[in-house]
């Protein structure tokens, strides 16, 4: 049975058996969700088509949103830091999100990131399976809560289970680690350098496990 999130979903937009250009350009007028109607465009994962790792963030952030690539933010600039520390080349991972469009409320000019809620993750779910099922990763990175919620079930806890490697099902490794936004957030410098730490601990992890 699909599951009741009160929206119909991505799934009846998914092509069958697609590649990624195909589910690319499928995403771009989904409307499984009703995320679509204030977002700038879908963004979708990119990438190398044949990455051992997949990263999975949350939505696109507002940069993201404009320019129409996933990480291209201030998150992404964290994002592209750690992933060089811990000897992991962006251009030889795929990048993508758990939610394809940018969740937001308008305060005067700028636009509050809002988080998406369990309906939404569920709802666009298939893009992310599709892009699983094309990319084939051997190791697949929830960067925060709502990627691992995504493919990991609520009941999973980042907190707790942090760069330790959980078995798919599939052959497929996940790894969840924290969002590179909550490292930004940090309330003092101490407090950043030690949470970007771990955060490379967790993708030397994440580095080791795709090595093997
Ligand atoms: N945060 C995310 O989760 N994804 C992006 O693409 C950018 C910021
Ligand atoms: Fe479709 Fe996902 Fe966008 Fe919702 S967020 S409209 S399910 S692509």
């Amino acid at each position: 049975m699909a599951p009741r999130t009160g929206f119909p979903g991505a799934g009846r937009f998914v092509p069958a058996d697609a590649n990624l250009d195909s589910l690319r350009a499928a995403a771009s007028g989904c409307e499984g969700c009703d995320l679509y109607r204030n977002a700038t465009q879908t963004v979708f994962g990119e990438g190398d088509g044949h990455a051992l790792v997949m990263l999975v963030g949350e939505q696109p952030g507002d940069r993201e949103d404009v320019e129409g690539h996933p990480f291209v933010g201030p998150a992404g600039r964290l994002l592209d830091r750690a992933l060089h520390e811990a000897g992991i080349d962006r251009g030889r991972v795929y990048i993508t999100n758990a939610v394809k469009h940018f969740k937001y409320e308008p305060r005067g000019k700028r636009r509050i990131h809002k988080k998406p809620s369990a309906g939404e993750v569920t709802a666009c779910r298939p893009w992310l399976e599709a892009e699983i099922a094309a990319v084939r990763p051997r190791i697949i990175v929830c960067l925060g809560a709502t990627a691992a919620q995504a493919l990991l079930g609520a009941a999973f806890r980042v907190s707790r289970e942090r760069g330790r490697v959980v078995a798919r099902g599939d052959g497929r490794s996940i790894v969840a680690t924290v969002h590179p936004s909550s490292i930004l957030r940090a309330p003092d410098d101490e407090t950043r350098d030690l949470e970007f730490a771990r955060f490379v601990a967790d993708l030397l992890v994440v580095a080791e496990t795709a090595r093997t």
